[in-house]
């Protein structure tokens, strides 16, 4: 039999065997011998022999200050070029798969499917004409790889790509080899922590650059493959501007917790992002104009370029050429603050369509359909999902920011204190204001920095045209006054359009009462005719996890969606859901397509936006054919869960949920907030101080600079657990609810839910395969080396508690196992473990050594080590946090 997986095991080789050579040739032979010790006895101890696991742990924590970081960084690099071997492979099991018609989920078994499913070809069209699906990119801090380490480990896939077609017995192969080799050699000389923070601006050229180098390609490929799925299944075609996915960024332009976010940033990026797009058509009509040779044209091209010119389309296009570098140089202008002309810039998409539109309409009415079928197309495509604007824009901020400005106002006025005001009464009064026309700021008012700094965002928003933006997200938004608000900030600033004003609920009460809250404003006729029929909600999946468990927070999510959806439906306006979800399943990550099929009924309807962050924006769109992949998946789902909601839970299981998630979010406060001994083992036992030295994104880890764990963000709260492998935040708390229920001989029921209820079949999946990724060996090493006596119990007690769960879950689930049923997630955790071991090992040992060094400061060599061992961490765990 063929072994399907014999070729990533020669590609995970010859990387690591390079790697090896390079460390060999940069610091001799000794080094790579204790490497080479090191990663055997690594192997051995997970086999089971604990006499090598002993000789390991002592080996790695007698290594001098100065073996450590050599050591650590090459186990680090070792699980970067094995992830950069998994994604190749996954490519390459794709194609197999799709030559061999073996996979059953593209789209167009899809679409066959809903048809069974008695839906009208007809209807299917009209839906995917509807589709408005936005995956918004954000600066989340959870990209630990750098960008040129990223540009480095794209050529040695690329390579790798390569190696299969030629083979490395040929000439090129041997070429391609070498390559593979410098690249390596490059990666391995290169500092793989960044040594400043990025800023804003750098963060949304990273977003650009993925456009740049992957979706710019991919886009129009999904789209012909779209076009030809809907062929298939219904015989119609779709029209060029049907474009279901577009791309929003919050990417300098949220600044909720995040003061180098400001107004200047914004405004910015959004110069920059116009540029970015300006550069990118120059470059794609300049193409297309050398293609365009041909002579025959319609009558409109025709009377636009004269009758002697032999080459219409050609001179037709020069115009937008001109016009697309007199943007550009208006954008470069002005971002250097020099004088701009803007007279003959791009200023509607429309300017960009038409002559693009004329063109494909001149080759068609000329018998050149094939032409027009080619780069035009593209293009065309190009020019309405990314436009003039390439992406747009979200802003964001947190509630309290808005606030504030109405406390330093009504204190100016003398009206009181705004804080103290009533819900009721800060409502009226933000109602009158925003119906009344005089200016309400007065012109020699001059609030705090922190005011200013929020006036002068919603100017810029102001000043923006509305196709350069998509939404004013509110942060921790839980009454109708936060929406009203920022509406009237807005109006201040002389804001001419409706903008969506989304409110992010995102913790429990805030999601239990998000329906309340949004009745409230509905209720308003001022407010229900500012929405124009369309109101946008953002559901937060992180802070509701950290603050009421997983288990609760995801069912409390579950149920705000189904009374908004059915609140919305009754008032007759069309509810986006905005679906803030990190890449870790404790931060409501998972697979885009279940999580859309496990949404309650109807939620879905045609619309949806979800946040894609840090290292899973690279993941899913870093390269074009896994990009196509996932742009398929997500119209699929959204598609399918349109079409064919899943029906309602039954109320048993409703009940049944509800008695579980007061259990186990009780359960999950008693220890989080109310035992005096957790917080000091979480700063103890798992990295959480030393983490917020890694540079990873431009804001801090903190809301508040002197806040404890409350102020800590979700990111860093999870990135912390999942270091040392304990994933508390994911079961906490749901092993006593589920014990409660297997106490009550009730097994039975989750089963039947499990087996017939999308939602709850995948909280499950995600469960089991985050406790697939716990280690209590492991966790249990960082008590030993970090925590003092006094707290060593409670780790222990949480192990203990984890322990049960796993077993507990295996009996719900008649398993012997962990993740039977997901056999390439499991096997690729068992290759990883042994490469993640020392890592582990050595962070504990690091940790250790800088608290110890304390006060009297911390080698470098030591820092930069630890930093180096959390980004290994977070590469073989193929998550940050
Ligand atoms: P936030 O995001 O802290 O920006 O709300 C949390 C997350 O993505 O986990």
């Amino acid at each position: 039999m063929v072994d399907v997986h014999q070729p990533l095991r020669d590609n995970v080789r010859l990387l690591g065997d390079s790697l090896g050579k390079t460390i060999e040739d940069h610091l001799g032979t000794a080094i790579l011998d204790t490497i080479e010790t090191i990663r055997r006895l690594a192997k051995q101890g997970r086999a089971g022999d604990s006499e090598s696991r002993a000789r390991l742990e002592e080996l790695l924590t007698t290594l001098s200050d100065e073996q450590i970081l050599p050591v650590t960084r090459s186990f680090n690099q070792f699980l970067n070029l094995a992830n950069i071997a998994e994604e190749v492979h996954r490519v390459r099991r794709r194609k197999h798969d799709s030559n061999q018609l073996m996979d059953d989920d593209t789209l167009p078994q899809q679409l066959v499917r809903l048809h069974n499913h008695g839906i009208s070809k007809d209807d299917i069209v009209k839906q995917i004409l509807a589709l408005d699906i936005e995956l918004v990119l954000t600066a989340h801090p959870t990209e630990a790889v750098r960008r040129t380490l990223i540009q480095k480990y794209d050529g040695i896939a690329e390579c790798l790509r390569a190696l299969d077609n030629v083979g490395d017995d040929t000439a090129d192969g041997q070429r391609l080899v070498d390559r593979l080799k410098e690249l390596i050699s490059q990666a391995w000389h290169t500092n793989e922590i960044r040594t400043r923070r990025p800023t804003p601006v750098d963060e949304a050229k990273w977003g650009f650059a993925i456009i740049e180098n992957s979706l710019w390609k991919a886009m129009p490929r999904f789209l012909r493959q779209l076009d030809e799925s809907v062929e298939i299944a219904t015989g119609h075609r779709l029209p060029l501007s049907a474009a279901p996915i577009r791309f929003a960024s919050w990417m300098g332009g949220d600044r909720d917790g995040n003061p180098f976010v400001t107004s200047a940033v914004t405004r910015e990026v959004l110069l920059l992002a116009r540029w970015q797009a300006a550069d990118l058509f120059s470059k794609d009509i300049s193409d297309l104009r050398a293609e365009l040779s041909m002579g025959d044209c319609n009558a409109t091209l025709r009377q636009a370029v004269g009758d002697d010119e032999q080459e219409p389309y050609r001179a037709y296009l020069r115009q937008l050429s001109r016009r697309i570098e007199a943007t550009q140089r208006w954008a470069r202008d002005e971002l250097a603050g020099r004088p701009a002309d803007d007279s003959d810039i791009l200023r509607h998409n429309e300017e960009l369509l038409q002559p693009l539109l004329e063109c494909d309409r001149s080759l068609r009415e000329c018998g050149m359909d094939i032409i027009a079928e080619g780069m035009l197309r593209d293009i065309i495509h190009r020019a309405y999902v990314f436009g003039i604007h390439l992406l747009r824009l979200d802003i964001r901020q947190n509630s309290e920011r808005h606030a504030q400005v109405f406390e330093e106002l009504v204190a100016y006025y003398g009206w009181g204190n705004y804080a103290e005001w009533s819900e009721p009464q800060k409502q009226a009064f933000l109602l009158r204001e925003l119906k009344d026309r005089r200016p309400l700021f007065p012109r020699d008012w001059v609030p705090s920095e922190e005011v200013q700094e929020v006036l002068a965002t919603c100017r810029t928003v102001a000043q923006t045209p509305a196709s350069a933006l998509s939404a004013y997200v509110i942060s921790m938004a839980s009454v109708p006054s936060d929406v009203l608000a920022v509406i009237l900030l807005l109006k201040e600033a002389g804001m001419s359009w409706n903008i969506p004003v989304a409110p992010l609920f995102e913790t429990l009460d805030d999601l239990d009462n998000a329906q309340s809250c949004m009745q409230q404003l509905l209720d308003m006729p001022w407010y229900k005719a500012y929405t124009q029929g369309q109101q946008m909600v953002m559901i937060g999946y992180s802070d509701s996890a950290k603050d009421a468990g997983h288990l609760a927070a995801t069912w409390g999510q579950f149920k705000a969606q189904e009374a908004l959806t059915a609140l919305c439906s009754e008032r007759g306006v069309h509810l986006t859901l905005f679906h803030g979800r990190g890449g870790t399943v404790g931060r409501g990550g998972g697979p885009s397509h279940t999580a859309i099929l496990s949404q309650p009924p109807r939620s879905v309807n045609g619309s949806i936006r979800v946040t894609e962050q840090g290292e899973m924006i690279r993941f899913k769109f870093g390269i074009p054919e896994i990009a196509v992949r996932n742009l398929e998946l997500y119209t699929g789902a959204v598609l399918e869960a349109t079409l064919t909601p899943a029906p309602a839970p039954k109320m048993e299981w409703r009940k049944l949920m509800d008695d579980m998630t007061a259990v186990s979010c009780r359960e999950y406060r008693a220890m989080v907030r109310d035992n005096p001994q957790f917080v000091p083992y979480f700063r103890a036992a798992t990295p959480e101080q030393e983490l917020a030295k890694l540079p990873l994104g431009s804001r801090p880890a903190k809301r508040k600079v002197d806040g404890g764990v409350e102020s800590l963000r979700a990111i860093p709260w999870i990135f912390a657990w999942t270091q040392m492998r304990l994933m508390l935040p994911t079961w906490l708390g749901s092993d006593q609810a589920l014990a409660r229920i297997e106490a009550q001989q009730r097994l039975d029921e989750l089963r039947d839910m499990a087996s017939e209820w999308r939602f709850f079949s995948a909280y499950l999946d995600m469960l089991e395969m985050v406790m697939a990724k716990t280690d209590t060996n492991t966790a249990a090493w960082y008590d030993q080396r970090l925590v003092g006596a006094d707290l060593q119990p409670l780790g222990a007690e949480l192990r203990t508690r984890l322990r049960d769960m796993i077993a507990l879950y295996k009996r719900i689930r008649g398993r012997d196992e962990l993740l039977v049923q997901n056999p390439v997630i499991k096997h690729s955790i068992g290759v990883r473990n042994p490469y993640i071991d020392p890592l582990h090992l050595l962070q504990a040992e690091l940790m250790r050594r800088v608290r110890l060094y304390g006060e009297k400061g911390v080698p470098n060599q030591i820092d930069q080590a630890l930093m180096v061992t959390m980004t290994g961490i977070a590469a073989g765990m193929r998550n940050t946090g």
